[in-house]
């Protein structure tokens, strides 16, 4: 059935007083009841809603959890590659298998940049700074119950991660400071965008 032009004409008045526009915008309904419901709302409504609570500094800290590249952000606390092994074989490795590249989620081991590819990329292939592993971990790992991880077991599963994909040593140790200071195979294989845009996009 085609619309008849009375229902476009009242589905785009609809439209119009959605929006709120002004009351005289081309177009406006002629039927004023439209607006007075559209602009008597906002008056109506209570200026507070009562939801939520006060941004502190104390809650802004527990969010504001970012490491950056040079391990800026990155907490107190240490941990060993044996250690690691445990929290790997505790907490992650359901979903990323007993040695990090069975799976059935993200192979997190190998050397190759197209290892993984597609569907994910290997940490040891792609990624180009080992302090991400610490941001990314803490914020979004075990992917079920992220942040249940302390600060040691999180650097200690990050230590056993980089030495299966043979970027630190049996014995290493990472914290603060041990951990910005590795060079991952990756980085670089990346290069920084310096593009303006316009004709220098190639
Ligand atoms: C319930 C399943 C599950 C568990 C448990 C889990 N992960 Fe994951 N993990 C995932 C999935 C799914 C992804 C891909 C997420 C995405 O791409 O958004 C992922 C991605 C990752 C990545 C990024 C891989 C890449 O190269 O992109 C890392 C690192 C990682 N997980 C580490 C861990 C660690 C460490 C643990 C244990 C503390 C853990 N995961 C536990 C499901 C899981």
């Amino acid at each position: 059935m085609r619309p008849t032009a009375a229902a476009v004409t009242l589905a785009a008045s609809w439209m119009l007083v959605g929006c709120a526009g002004p009351a005289d915008a081309p177009g406006t309904p002629a039927d004023e009841s439209f607006a007075d419901i559209a602009y008597a709302l906002p008056e109506q409504a209570p200026r507070r809603f009562g939801f939520g609570a006060e941004a502190s500094a104390a809650r802004v800290a527990r969010w504001d959890t970012d490491v950056k590249p040079d391990g800026e952000g990155l907490p107190a606390g240490k941990g060993t590659v044996a250690e690691g092994e445990v929290v790997f074989m505790t907490y992650c490795v359901a979903c990323h298998g007993p040695t990090g590249t069975e799976g059935p989620n993200d192979v997190l081991v190998g050397s190759d940049p197209w290892e993984a590819w597609p569907g994910s990329v290997t940490v040891g292939g792609y990624w180009p700074y080992a302090t991400t592993l610490y941001d990314y971990i803490s914020r979004a790992m075990p992917q079920l119950t992220p942040g249940v991880l302390t600060p040691n077991q999180t650097y200690a599963v990050i230590a056993y991660i980089l030495h299966r994909n043979g970027v630190v040593a049996a014995d290493a140790e990472m914290d603060a400071q041990t951990l910005p200071a590795v060079i991952m195979p990756a980085r670089d294989r990346f290069v920084v965008d310096d593009r303006q845009g316009g004709s220098q996009i190639r």
